[in-house]
């Protein structure tokens, strides 16, 4: 049975670059989406720009420019930073759009309709000299408890309290350095506990969240009553006006979510697709991906907002954990903070592409990028395990074609095209890592059987011509098979087998099943060079110096 299939990946923030953990997100729905297309399923893939807020304002206000230039010069980097590791969106938006506005109205209508929202007084610092009030992290000053200086206006790195920006002694605004004043404005709030009898059977719904997150929740914002969810700003504020209440705007996490919906929008104005097949179509399973830290946004707050629009709900919201590098969290003075266009200036985007896919799984746990496991990694198994297997047979069959019959292997090709189904269940289920597990051990038996048979020995004897032909035949196949099953991860990869072995077309599942025969070999082209040390070494040299200018 065909499934319709819509993928939304988190929305970066349009203030930065695309680093090497949004990248953990962009190669894992990817590598689904990818697998679900060559099982034959209808898949269409969204994602896009999170343009709102005080810091866009801000930082437009310090490059002297409007918004809207910064956010188009972003959107471009981020789609060009995007392509160059192959992530494919079928459109890649942006919250700052008429569609965005229009559909966030229609969900603000409806909330208000039905008596989810309530209005009340926020008294909260404001800073007089860019008139702004300001978030807990725009506010600095001395820790009310152990007198450190300089610290955030949430918490003390020093000592470890957690307080409220008023309680700050000496507080000044990070963004001028005037002394900040508290002010009342009115705010309006989505009043979740409305939601709790509808929250506590979706989030524990058999398929919908992983167990830890259906349990964390439960044990955490579940167990005590749902507070009131603030989602207006004062103005000034980027963001949308709310239509009913001039002067105030939408918070910039209750525009994000919908922005899926609008970058599907986008893509139906440009496509003459039916908006409503995709999103208002119970049959259509939505399914997004997205990082630990907003899991809660995700979980409570957006199906709380589909379900009063009257909106199908989300199939599956598959989370995953966080980049570390080295074992540490990502540091720009440890040169470990990576930009995916630093990183591609040096290495290959499909060792990357690899190394994360390998490590990922369906459990939410932090992924670690060691680098010295990173080189040893794609070298052992994508040169050594994989590409091998064509870059030492290939050229035997120069001017030659695979046998006309496959030859007999011993139960190889046979007992991979068995593992399908294994394969397949582990990338249905997010387990990329389990997946490529399967597909390696397939490698270190064809490699085996390549070693055994040696035809680069018997190639020299005379009369064994035939036989050479055979253990090729066999060898390329077997590389054909696995470059399959690792096309998700590795789509150049599968490319260049199928152009070695003249097989036209996008990558189907189902061609791991039937050997090919009596077909020519194209001459070998280098498929993937091995990982160079001193390359990853230059990445992170690159990462620290840029943080140091
Ligand atoms: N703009 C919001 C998402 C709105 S979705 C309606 C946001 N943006 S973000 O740029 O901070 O993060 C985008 C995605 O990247 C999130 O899912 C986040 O979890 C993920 N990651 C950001 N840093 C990460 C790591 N270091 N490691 C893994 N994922 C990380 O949140
Ligand atoms: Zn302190």
């Amino acid at each position: 049975m065909t499934r319709q299939i819509l993928v939304t990946n988190a929305l970066p923030y349009v203030n930065g670059d695309i680093h090497l953990g949004h990248l953990v997100e962009h190669v894992q729905t990817d590598v689904w989406v990818r697998f679900q297309r060559m099982r034959g399923h209808e898949v269409r893939a969204f994602c896009g720009d999170d343009t709102h807020g005080t810091a866009t304002m801000i930082r437009a206000r310090q490059e002297g420019r409007e918004p809207e230039a910064l956010l188009e010069e972003m959107n471009e980097r981020h789609r060009e930073d995007l392509a160059a590791f192959d992530v494919i969106y079928d459109h890649y938006g942006s919250t700052h759009s008429p569609s965005n506005q229009k559909l966030v109205n229609e969900i603000w209508e409806a909330l208000r309709g039905a008596g989810h929202v309530a209005e009340r007084d926020v008294t909260q610092l404001f800073d007089p000299e860019t008139g702004v009030f300001l978030a807990d992290r725009f506010v600095k000053g001395t820790c009310p408890r152990c007198s450190a200086e300089d610290q955030y206006g949430d918490s003390c790195e020093s000592c470890g309290a957690a307080y409220r920006p008023e309680e700050l002694s000496n507080p000044v605004s990070a963004l001028s350095g005037a002394v900040p004043e508290l002010r009342t404005a009115p705010h309006f709030f989505v009043t979740l506990e409305d939601f709790r009898a509808f929250l506590e059977e979706w989030t524990q719904r058999e398929g919908v969240l992983q167990p830890e997150i259906a349990n964390w929740l439960m044990g955490s914002f579940l167990s005590e009553p749902l507070r009131d969810w603030d989602v207006s700003r004062p103005a000034p504020y980027f963001g949308f006006e709310i239509p009913d209440a001039p002067g105030h705007f939408f918070y910039v996490w209750l525009d994000a979510p919908v922005g899926y919906m609008s970058s599907t929008w986008d893509w139906c104005e440009q496509t003459g697709e039916d908006f409503d097949r995709w999103w208002r179509n119970p049959e259509c399973e939505i399914h997004h991906f997205i990082g630990k830290d907003i899991a809660y946004f995700h979980t409570l707050f957006w199906p709380a907002m589909l379900k009063t629009a009257g909106q199908p709900l989300p199939r599956r919201v598959h989370v995953h954990g966080f980049l570390t590098v080295n074992g540490e969290k990502m540091s720009k003075s440890k040169g470990t903070f990576v930009l995916g266009r630093t990183y591609a200036e040096h290495l290959s985007p499909h060792y990357l592409r690899y190394y994360l896919a390998s490590k990922l799984s369906d459990r939410v746990t932090d992924i670690d990028l060691n680098l010295e496991e990173f080189t040893a990694k794609v070298n052992a198994d994508l040169v050594g395990k994989v590409v091998n297997l064509a870059s030492r047979t290939a050229r035997f069959l120069k001017n030659d074609s695979l046998t006309e019959v496959y030859p007999d292997d011993g139960g190889l090709f046979e007992a991979g095209a068995a593992a399908a189904e294994e394969i397949a269940a582990a990338y249905e289920a997010c387990d990329s890592g389990r997946a490529c597990r399967i597909v390696m051990g397939l490698a270190d038996r064809a490699n085996e059987y390549v070693e055994a048979k040696a035809p680069w020995a018997l190639r020299k004897q005379p009369g064994k011509e035939e036989e050479v032909r055979a253990v090729c035949s066999v060898a390329l196949n077997l590389f054909h098979q696995i470059t399959t099953y690792l096309d998700p991860v590795l789509p150049r990869l599968g490319e260049g087998a199928r152009a070695l072995l003249g097989v036209e077309g996008p990558p189907r599942w189902d061609a791991a099943a039937v050997p090919l025969t009596a077909r020519p070999v194209a001459p070998f082209r280098h498929l993937m060079q091995r990982v160079d040390p001193e390359r990853v070494e230059a990445v992170v040299a690159a990462s620290a110096s840029s943080e140091a200018s």
